[in-house]
């Protein structure tokens, strides 16, 4: 028996969405982006292998000063606030080690990213799952909430709604500990919780660059919160937590806000097409901020419309958690992509 603590060994671990290999598949299960990334980004990766690579020889900037800086001026705040990390994951699993003893509690909304809860898991923090009412509001949330972390998805994932700034600075009174809003998918939104940084120290803005940036490739998030929580992450991060490659390319990327919005608007006029075309099925489609719906068929069997999709060889994401089983995750893809997906669902049912 390997000498391994007690909650590594009993755990399962995370189990990431379905990558395929082979060819001919249209793969709308993971919220990747159809569209390719910014040829800035392409043209500052080049750059950086330019000279046959001499610049790999080198450490990259360990602070990730210049994407720091742009992030900054993006978001209007002090480069003191911001973080950059290898992808939002980092980002979730830094907070938790900083901020979560082993023992304490962290809270989420069930259902959102379960991620949460495996990266507590691993510290040996103890989790509390809060429901949604009708109206998309958390259940019973306490007048004080006690947890060392209260993670808010928003956009939601997998339903798509978001919640309004009002409700998240409320919510961050409520909490006695750090209040991260994790906004993996809010570039296909108007709302961000961003501007409530400055005014609340306990709440920390999540986003990532896997999905509206389409560089899941390369493994980029950034945080921004008050300087006090960026430094505590900057001690117990990696020090070259992020490559040379990376580090140009969120620059890259985060420079070009118009092709970012150009793809981002395609995203989601497919998405608001697509889903009127599913309520015309009969499927039941839930409003969504994001690029992806949660969409539920005629006979509430989400198990049956994958397992349809997947014989022909489109891939969505279902749940088997009750409150999901009864419709299924599908990324928005391109709109040739949607129409295939429409075509077989209109044949199926
Ligand atoms: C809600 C949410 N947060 C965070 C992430 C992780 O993103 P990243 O690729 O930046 O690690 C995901 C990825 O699917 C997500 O859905």
């Amino acid at each position: 028996m390997l000498p391994l603590r007690k909650n590594i060994a009993e755990m399962t671990g995370y189990v990431p969405g379905f990558q395929p290999d082979g060819e001919g598949w249209i793969k709308l299960n993971t919220n990747e982006n159809p569209y390719p990334p910014s040829p800035r980004v392409v043209e500052a990766i080049q750059a950086e292998l330019s000279s046959g690579g001499e610049n790999l020889r080198k450490y990259p900037d360990a602070g990730s000063k210049e994407a720091r800086r742009v992030a900054a001026e993006l978001y209007g705040v002090d480069p003191s606030s911001v973080i950059m990390a290898n992808g939002s994951d980092e980002l979730l699993n830094n907070l938790i080690r900083a901020f979560a003893d082993a023992g304490d509690e962290i809270g989420y909304v069930h259902p959102s990213y379960s991620y949460y809860a495996t990266l507590a898991e691993i510290q040996g923090a103890k989790v509390r799952t809060f429901g949604l009412t009708d109206d998309f509001l958390i259940a019973d949330f306490p007048k004080r909430y006690p947890g060392k972390i209260f993670f808010l998805t928003s956009p939601n994932a997998p339903l798509g709604f978001g919640f309004e700034n009002d409700y998240i600075a409320e919510l961050a009174e409520r909490c006695a500990g750090i209040l991260v809003v994790d906004e993996a998918y809010v570039d296909f939104t108007d709302v961000s919780a961003m501007e409530l940084v400055k005014k609340h120290k306990n709440i920390v803005v999540t986003r990532t660059f896997s999905k509206s940036y389409s560089l899941a490739g390369m493994r980029l998030g950034l945080a921004v919160a008050q300087p006090e929580v960026i430094e505590a992450l900057d001690k117990i991060r990696d020090h070259y937590h992020l490559d040379r490659l990376a580090l140009v390319a969120a620059t890259a990327a985060l420079q070009d806000q118009d092709y970012l919005q150009s793809t981002v608007a395609r995203i989601c006029e497919t998405r608001d097409w697509f889903s009127a075309e599913l309520r015309k099925l009969g499927y039941r489609v839930n409003p969504s901020q994001a690029n992806y719906i949660f969409a539920a068929p005629p006979d509430f069997d989400g198990k049956r419309v994958y397992d349809v999709l997947l014989a022909r060889k489109i891939l969505v994401r279902y749940f088997s958690d009750p409150l999901l089983q009864h419709g299924v995750r599908i990324s928005i893809g391109t709109r040739g992509e949607m129409e295939k997906t429409l075509t077989v669902l209109g044949e199926v049912g």
